[in-house]
């Protein structure tokens, strides 16, 4: 392993989770799952849709407001209580996702060392996993945002459909890669608003697939880039939220706290304008996921009129957690603790236990290898992450009472590191 430079910080955090290993038998593989979607679909692979929201908290509430998510992913689907970022940045993180590994393997540690490099280019981003999909018959498409440094002057490999977002999220006002093209957009909420426009593109790209290829999976991405900066909402919901308060949690401007990290030591109580302006940005925030919410609305019924709905996974999740007045630090990300690596996680799709809740510890470096093993595919050996397809399924009925196939062993420990 690599060591990480003077002044960063590396943890093993070790989560005493009561109950997390069941005592029966278990499978190490997920054929059985993987038969048993394949005979159920005409031999049709399932499709597979990552939705992914940028700096998306779970510890502050946010979810709270996404009822139409919830209705679809919680009610729908599996909930993972405790699903972490191994490193809560950015850049880092969304490299993990693509790869599977810890940043001390891809070697992009902050938003900008190695973001987008030429290095990350040659050596890492060949072996995402939309690569390994693509060879293997997906029609594979990424819509959003997606590294921090992306420019725009190429398609990252192994995306058959690319409208890449160059460099950091915004709603109006930006560019977007589409297919090598650069495409320019300014400030009309109906041609040009982000979260609108990757949502549109999707669900088109969706349906042509499917009327034009039947017969192939598709595996998409969708990133959005709600609730970050600059956190413009859509003028419908410019005026909601005029007093939420979910943010004030517990730790909300308890500071200073001499007994961790030295930032810690030095962060003392907010004053009243940034406690104002944390209810400011709260808002702000859960005014732009509104959009996320009908966006994943729409992708739902447009999963519905196609008919495959049954045969597609959804993952929901974002890149790390954020943080708006805890332990007075007014707002951001980065720091070690549960409000910046924590993260939603949701799964649904074939087999999947609608309105389950799972408590095992899953991570940003499990998605590929997930995403591989729902397309038929054994985890590279030079991945970290590990799939948790076998975590999601479901008892067989008749056999309630007998003790379920979740595995003996899974991991209880991670690693978080940052540069
Ligand atoms: C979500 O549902 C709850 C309960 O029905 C309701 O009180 C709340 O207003 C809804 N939120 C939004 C943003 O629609
Ligand atoms: C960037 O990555 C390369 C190899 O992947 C590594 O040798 C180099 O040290 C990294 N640079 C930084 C600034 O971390
Ligand atoms: C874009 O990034 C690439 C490296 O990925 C670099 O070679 C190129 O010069 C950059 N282009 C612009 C316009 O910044
Ligand atoms: C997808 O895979 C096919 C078959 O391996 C290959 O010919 C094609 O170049 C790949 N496309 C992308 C965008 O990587
Ligand atoms: C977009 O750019 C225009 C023209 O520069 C500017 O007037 C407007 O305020 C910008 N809007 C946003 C939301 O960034
Ligand atoms: C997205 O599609 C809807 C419905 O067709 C349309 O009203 C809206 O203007 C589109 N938004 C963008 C940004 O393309
Ligand atoms: C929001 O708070 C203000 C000041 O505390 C109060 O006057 C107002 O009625 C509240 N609005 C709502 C919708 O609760």
């Amino acid at each position: 392993m690599r060591c990480v430079s003077a002044g960063s910080w590396l943890l093993v955090l070790g989560l005493a989770l009561a109950g997390l290993s069941s005592t029966a038998g278990f499978t190490t593989r997920s054929q059985s799952l993987r038969g048993r979607v394949q005979r159920d679909r005409r031999n049709i692979r399932p499709n597979i849709i990552l939705i992914m929201t940028d700096d998306q908290d779970v510890e502050l509430g946010s979810l709270q407001v996404m009822n139409k998510t919830r209705k679809i992913m919680e009610d729908g689907g599996t909930t993972f209580t405790n699903a972490f970022v191994t490193t809560p940045m950015c850049c880092p993180s969304r490299s993990s996702m693509l790869t599977g590994k810890y940043v001390h393997n891809h070697n992009t540690y902050t938003n900008n060392e190695n973001c987008s490099s030429p290095s990350w280019q040659a050596q890492h981003e060949t072996q995402s996993f939309a690569v390994y999909l693509n060879n293997t018959g997906y029609r594979t498409a990424f819509f959003g945002k997606y590294l921090n440094e992306y420019n725009g002057s190429y398609i990252p490999p192994g995306w058959r459909e690319w409208v890449g977002l160059i460099k950091n999220s915004r709603f109006y006002n930006y560019t977007v890669c589409r297919n090598g093209y650069k495409e320019k957009h300014g400030a009309d909420y109906a041609k040009d608003y982000f979260t609108d426009l990757i949502t549109n593109d999707s669900i088109n790209f969706f349906r042509m697939s499917k009327r034009m290829y039947p017969h192939r999976p598709v595996l998409m991405v969708i990133s959005h880039a709600a609730p970050h900066g600059p956190e413009d909402s859509a003028p419908q919901y410019s005026e909601f939220f005029p007093n939420a308060s979910q943010h004030i949690t517990p730790s909300y401007n308890y500071a200073p706290n001499m007994d961790k990290h030295w930032i810690m030591q030095y962060t003392g109580p907010m004053k009243p304008i940034h406690m104002e302006f944390t209810n400011f940005l709260h808002r702000k925030r859960l005014q732009t996921l509104m959009s996320v919410d009908d966006s994943v609305e729409k992708i739902y019924e447009a999963l519905v009129e196609t008919g495959e709905l049954d045969n597609t996974y959804i993952i929901y999740t974002a890149d790390h957690g954020y943080h708006i007045g805890q332990f007075g630090l007014v707002k951001g990300k980065s720091m070690p603790y549960d409000f910046d690596i924590r993260v939603p996680f949701f799964v649904r799709g074939p087999n999947v236990e609608p309105g389950a809740v799972n408590p095992h510890l899953v991570l940003n470096i499990d998605l590929a290898p997930t995403i591989l093993d729902i397309a038929g595919l054994d985890t590279p050996s030079n991945m970290d992450g590990k799939s948790i397809l076998k975590l999601l399924e479901q008892e067989k009925t008749g056999n309630r009472f007998k003790p379920n196939r979740k595995p003996k062993v899974w991991r209880d420990t991670f690693l978080v590191e940052r540069g």
